[in-house]
């Protein structure tokens, strides 16, 4: 089932979560046919759980730590996430790799431990624009795959993966529809290549500026199985166009 998901990044008080929910439901009763998951900052979850119990859209978190428990100031445990029903997380967003240092080998260790909690992870990859110029795409998309999922390859049907170009996040500058298409065509066939069985049971999503005119562009695209909505998920009504463009 295709899934578009809502990163709100650190945005909204539990107030305006409330507002937001009560809005969004409404806008989006009776779509079944895709998966909507909303990334509220942790402040919000437990507002989030509660408001979204019994409705057909779940719940994320946007980070987690890799231990269970203890002295680790500051963090969240994914048993706490898994206690607030939260269903996912985001693992290796560029800003945590690019704003708080994380390295591939922490990602990785985030990985593993979503995947024994039973929680999926949504690993995001994605070039810098120099990185992009120097037509080093493809390596970096591949090294950072490689190693979030270094040892737990065969588990890659508990996974999905964004492709999140840095140069197109919250620019108002997106990949075009065909540019993203090759790197999720490359993206999946590395996959099938590390775990030849895992075809069709893991998905890959877009995001960089996404918004309501050009979400179904992207959905054109048979590589691409939804999207990872930042700026213009904060708004319900827009969200909402998003969900249903397609
Ligand atoms: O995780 C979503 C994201 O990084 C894209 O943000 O604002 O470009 O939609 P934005």
């Amino acid at each position: 089932m295709k899934l578009i998901c809502a990163n709100w990044k650190m945005n909204k008080t539990t107030k305006d979560t409330r507002e937001y929910i009560n809005k969004f439901l409404p806008l989006v009763e009776g779509v079944k046919d895709r998966e909507i998951v909303l990334f509220p900052p942790f402040t919000s979850l437990c507002v989030a759980k509660e408001l979204l119990e019994n409705t057909n859209v779940k719940l994320g978190a946007q980070n987690c730590h890799y231990e269970d428990k203890g002295a680790f100031t500051g963090e969240v445990s994914l048993d706490m996430l898994v206690d607030l029903d939260v269903s996912y997380v985001i693992v290796g967003h560029s800003e945590r790799r690019w704003i708080f240092g994380e390295s591939d080998e922490l990602i990785n260790r985030k990985v593993v431990a979503c995947l024994k909690k039973g929680v999926r992870p949504i690993l995001c990859v994605g070039e810098r624009l120099e990185e992009r110029e120097a037509n080093l795409t493809f390596k970096v998309v591949e090294t950072q795959i490689r190693l979030a999922l270094s040892g737990v390859e065969e588990y890659v049907d508990q996974i999905d993966i964004a492709y999140e170009p840095v140069w197109a996040i919250g620019s108002g500058n997106p990949a075009t529809p065909e540019d993203a298409q090759v790197v999720h065509r490359f993206i999946k066939d590395l996959i099938h290549s590390i775990a030849p069985k895992s075809e069709g049971k893991f998905r890959v999503l877009y995001g960089g500026s996404v918004n309501p005119e050009n979400a179904s562009e992207f959905m054109k695209m048979p590589d691409i199985d939804g999207l990872l909505v930042g700026t213009a998920s904060l708004n319900p009504d827009s969200f909402a166009k998003i969900v249903k463009s397609f």
